[in-house]
């Protein structure tokens, strides 16, 4: 089983303290849950690998560790493991001479993020939706003092605990199986981070209000999604799919979603940044060898969905709660 006691032990007497009457009957109910299935697969290829502190780690470039004392067959018994976990969505992680070619070059959206963000630098941070975790040990890299990121995906939590016995065990990094949804309004978190979430929301103003309920008092919203061109009065509200994708419900324009943040409260709110998709960005690896980007886009016409959708194309906005 994983094992959150820990996580229970550090927040026991600062801010986070009320998370404690809801969130370890809620993980307690999780464990249960995943007791069978892929999840005991995932659990012991975990437990199979070594806990490591390397001699080189780097979460300022990149999520890179390495030692000079490994030798060639524990490197190939690290890779065999790290295989066992495939797909392999958003990364990329450099362990011990394993370079995992993620689908998503995680990594060029943070470089789009952060220079438009508060400095982390001793920061309390949530991130949701945060996937294997990579941006959070990226925040990690950018001085935050702690980093509790929340995904509902059971293969996510196991690949963010295979890194995590890789990079150290670091005790500032929590991924805890849960939806936003599952969280008591904390008012807690100096930084909220939610990118790739808010267009699998079927209420998005509720997905903002909850990620208000998140921050204390002044902190920042740092909210990626997906959006379409246009005025502030447009919103894509897509058929039964959008990009092969199922679950996407509302994709506003950056003007639009600046509105509803407004609606909903928040002050400061910028538009940060505007970035097409492209398929060197999201394609398909040796880590990830399902169909991707390419095959999601029009052949005749790659400024369209094969659905007839304008191309993904995404925006950081942020915003700051008063
Ligand atoms: C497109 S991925 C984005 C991952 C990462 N944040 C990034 O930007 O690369 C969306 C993630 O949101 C997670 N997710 C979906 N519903 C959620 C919910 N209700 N609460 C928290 N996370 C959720 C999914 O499991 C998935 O990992």
């Amino acid at each position: 089983m994983i094992d959150f006691g820990r996580f229970y032990q550090q927040i026991a007497t600062g801010p986070l303290a009320p998370w404690l009457e809801v969130l370890p009957a809620q993980l307690s109910q999780w464990q249960r849950e995943s007791l069978h299935g892929h999840f005991r697969h995932w659990k012991k290829t975990i437990d199979h690998l070594p806990l490591l502190t390397p001699q080189r780690l780097d979460l300022v470039n990149g999520v890179t560790a390495d030692s000079d004392d490994l030798t060639p067959r524990q490197r190939q018994g690290i890779e065999t493991l790290l295989r066992q976990l495939m797909p392999w969505r958003k990364g990329p992680f450099s362990l011990y001479g394993t370079d995992i070619d993620t689908e998503w070059r995680s990594d060029w959206k943070w470089d789009r993020v952060l220079p438009h963000i508060s400095p982390l630098e001793g920061r309390t941070i949530l991130d949701v939706g945060c996937g294997s975790g990579y941006h959070m040990w990226r925040m990690l890299g950018a001085g935050a003092s702690m980093v509790v990121g929340i995904d509902p995906m059971q293969l996510f939590l196991c690949q963010f605990e295979a890194v995590r016995k890789l990079l150290g065990d670091d005790p500032r990094a929590h991924l805890l199986p849960v939806g936003i949804e599952q969280l008591p309004e904390l008012n807690a978190f100096d930084t909220v981070f939610s990118m790739g979430v808010l267009y699998h929301r079927r209420s998005p103003l509720e997905h903002l209000w909850q990620l208000k309920s998140q921050l204390v008092s002044g902190g920042e919203l740092v909210l990626e999604t997906l959006v379409i061109e246009g005025d502030e009065n447009a919103v894509l509200v897509p058929g039964e799919r959008y990009a092969q994708m199922r679950n996407v419900y509302f994709l506003p324009s950056a003007a639009a979603l600046k509105n509803w943040l407004e609606k909903c409260g928040f002050a400061d709110v910028r538009i940060a940044d505007h970035a097409l998709t492209s398929t060197s960005e999201q394609r398909r690896t040796g880590w990830m060898t399902s169909d991707s980007l390419a095959e999601f886009l029009d052949p005749e016409n790659p400024q369209l969905t094969v659905e007839g959708y304008p191309a993904p194309l995404r925006a950081v906005l942020i915003a700051r709660k008063p």
